[in-house]
Parts: C-alpha cells; structure tokens; sequence
C-alpha cells in the first residue's frame, strides 16, 4: 500500500493502460478500521480513451508516471463510476513503485524464452500513447519515445541471441492496440536477428514494426472495430491505412524511409494481390515481408473485438497454409524455427494418447521437445521419471495441447 510520504507526489499522475492514457490521476488510500483495511479508491482525470465508455468495466494494471519521473503501477483496477468520464472513479487493489512490483525489470533470459522487459513494455506504452494523441491531434509525430523503445528493445533481443520465443511472455497487456504494436516490433526483431540483420537494421526493422498500424488511427473506429464484415466502401478505406502511416511517418525527419516502408508494405503478399501496391516477391521491400509474418500471427494469437485469440500450433498452422501465397517461404521459414509453439511446462497430447509435459523447446524443430510423461497412453499417472526427446522418436509426436483442468495436474508442481 502506499506510504503516506509519497502520497503528495503520486496526487497529479499522467497514466498508461490498454483503456487509454489520462492526464490525472488521484490515488486516495483506503482507511483501515481495525485489522480491515478498505480498498483504495481512485479518479481518474482527462481520460483519452480508445473505446466505448461500457468497455471501461475490467480490472487490469495501471502503469503511472508522476511529474518527478517515478513510475508506479496500480494492480487490479476496477472501474466503479463511469457516469462522468471525465471523473471516472474507481477502486484498487495496490500501487507500488513499478521497480518493487516489478524487480525483473532487466531481460531474463533462461536460454529458451525472451521476456521482453517490463521497462520495455511500459515506455512502450508511453511512446505509443505520445504518438497516438500527436497524430489525433493532427501534429506531426516526435517520434523520440519510439526510437528509445526500439533501441531497447533491440539491445533485449541481442543479449539473448539462441532465444526461442514464447509469445505468451510478451502478451503482458490486454490493450491490442498497444499489444500488438510491441509484439510485432519483437517478432520482427527475432526474426531480424535470426536472419543475422545489423544493430542499426534492426533499429530500422523494430521502429517499422512498432509503427507498422500507425495508419489506423486515420481509419475511423466503426470500421475497425466492426463486429461483422466490412462493406466494399469499408474495406476501400480500411486498406489505405498502409498509405495513411506511410505518410504520417513521412512528416518525421528523425523516421528512415527503410522504416517507413515498413507501415507502407505490410499488406503486400509475396505472390501479388496484396495492397495498397500489389507489389510481387522481393520487390516488397525485405522488411515489410518480415512485419507482414509478424503482424499475422500475433493478429490471429489476439483476442479481437470479432474473434476469440487462437491457440499459437492453431495460428502457426494458418500462417504456414500462407507460404506458397502470402509470405516470403525463406522468412517464414526462419520464424516457424523460432517460435516454440509448446513452450516449457505446457502439457501435450501425444498421438498414443499419452500425456507430457514440455521440458526443454527443441530450436531444430519446434514440433519435437524434449518432453515428460505424465500419464501414459492408458491415462494413468506415471510414478518414476519418464523423459523423452521427440526429435528421437519417430512414431510418438504432439497431437496438439492438453487441458491442464481436465488432467488436474498443475505444471509449477511437476518436473
Ligand atoms: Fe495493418
């Protein structure tokens, strides 16, 4: 909870969360009477706000910057008043300084996952946030914030250079907006990397990446937010986005044209028929191949407003479907041996019926870890400790992911 010491600096806050960024923030520390202590409550000041005022009804974190620099994030928010959207209040569990709540702020990195830092995740946040209300507010955008998210995550993807990746780490927030921005940016940067691209095409890739819908924000939220499908005249505008970034990163100096054709040429497909261009193979610039894998995949892994999240073996299943059509075959084939789709302690199904647990990711091929077996194919649970690469067993492979419920085995317990 919140010393009464800081109280006087946490009163005027600029906030971050996926619901949109607000220019104040009143934190008032809940009473406690007894041994009870009463929840915190809240207000929230000059909300700018990415949806529907109904869609404000969720509990999430709350990263906040105070005028003296210090971040706190407030945990598990709810939203109690919206009557006013001016003053919305609310209720919360904690607020901590985000380096206490957070000590793995630097890169951590067990040889198999990447995560990208919390850092990371929130100047994201922030750069993305600046940039979205200097583009609403008709300014060309200071893209400062973008190109220190960018450097940093480009240095967090270097120091792990044999990293796999698990994309669940990196879905820390619900907001797709900003969700989806840092994870193409990462994705692109992994796959960047394996390619062997430089530091300063890396930058140029990951800054693309983190700007690659940029457009969107010119294409009115009816139309992107349509639960249904578009109309042609929709789908007309819908598909200028590409142009509309392009031309917005176009009023930035401090933005290459190698990054700008990033937004540009993210819906081009490596046999044609893509847009705005229709371009064809490599004369889609190489970075707008890369962003294109990335911005599918993590799409279809999102929960979005007209469709449930897919599990990532279901998703990885339709971006492969896309190599001989949509995707560079010699990119994709680089991202498919990057991605592990059954990351450590996930459960999976094996044809026999059998049940394992995911110890180490095999980066040859991502279909084979090395697994544990927890039940055999008769369903019954294993006493002794039954190990086994797939990569050396021809007959036994993963049918799919098993449910952790219906097995009744909690992974953090075995192994
Ligand atoms: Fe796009």
């Amino acid at each position: 909870m919140l010393e009464a010491t800081t109280l006087r600096d946490l009163a005027i806050f600029t906030g971050y969360s996926h619901i949109g960024s607000c220019r104040e923030f009143v934190w008032i520390p809940g009473d406690v009477i007894g041994r009870k202590q009463l929840p915190s409550r809240f207000v929230i000041r000059g909300l700018t706000c990415e949806y529907e005022v109904e869609a404000l009804m969720i509990r999430k974190d709350l990263y906040l910057r105070t005028e003296t620099g210090k971040e706190y994030v407030v945990t598990n928010f709810q939203i109690t008043d919206i009557t006013d959207i001016e003053n919305i209040s609310g209720v919360a569990e904690n607020c901590s300084l985000l380096f206490e709540k957070f000590p793995e702020m630097k890169t951590v990195s067990d040889g198999e996952r990447v995560i990208i830092s919390k850092q990371a995740q929130v100047m994201a946040f922030q750069a993305m946030s600046n940039v979205v209300n200097q583009v609403k507010a008709g300014h060309g955008i200071d893209p400062k914030g973008a190109r220190e998210v960018t450097s940093l995550l480009v240095e967090e993807i270097l120091k792990a250079p044999d990293a796999m990746m698990n994309l669940i780490d990196i879905k820390s927030f619900d907001d797709y907006t900003f969700t989806h921005n840092i994870n193409v940016a990462t994705l692109c940067l992994i796959i960047g990397q394996s390619m062997g691209l430089s530091q300063e095409d890396l930058f140029d890739l990951g800054l693309g990446g983190l700007l690659h819908d940029i457009g969107k924000l010119k294409v009115s939220l009816s139309i992107l937010n349509k639960d249904g499908k578009l109309t042609d005249a929709e789908f007309t505008e819908m598909k200028r986005h590409p142009t509309y970034g392009y031309e917005i990163l176009c009023r930035s100096k401090d933005i290459s044209e190698r990054a700008r054709m990033v937004p540009l040429s993210h819906h081009e497909k490596f046999q044609g028929k893509g847009y705005p261009k229709g371009l064809k193979g490599e004369a889609i610039p190489l970075f707008g191949r890369i962003c294109a894998i990335a911005d599918v995949y993590d799409a279809l892994t999102t929960d979005r407003p007209y469709r449930v999240a897919m599990a990532p073996h279901e998703a990885m299943k339709i971006v492969t479907s896309g190599i001989d059509t949509q995707f560079d075959p010699k990119i994709l084939t680089v991202f498919l041996h990057k991605m592990s789709l059954y990351p450590s302690g996930s459960l999976v199904l094996l044809n026999d019926g059998s049940v394992g647990l995911v110890l180490k990711a095999n980066p040859k091929t991502v279909l084979r870890p090395t697994i544990k077996l927890l039940k055999n194919a008769q369903g019954e649970r294993l006493k002794t400790r039954t190990e086994i690469d797939l990569m050396k067993t021809s007959n036994l492979f993963i049918a799919g992911p098993a449910n952790r419920n219906l097995l009744n085995v909690t992974t953090s317990k075995v192994g």
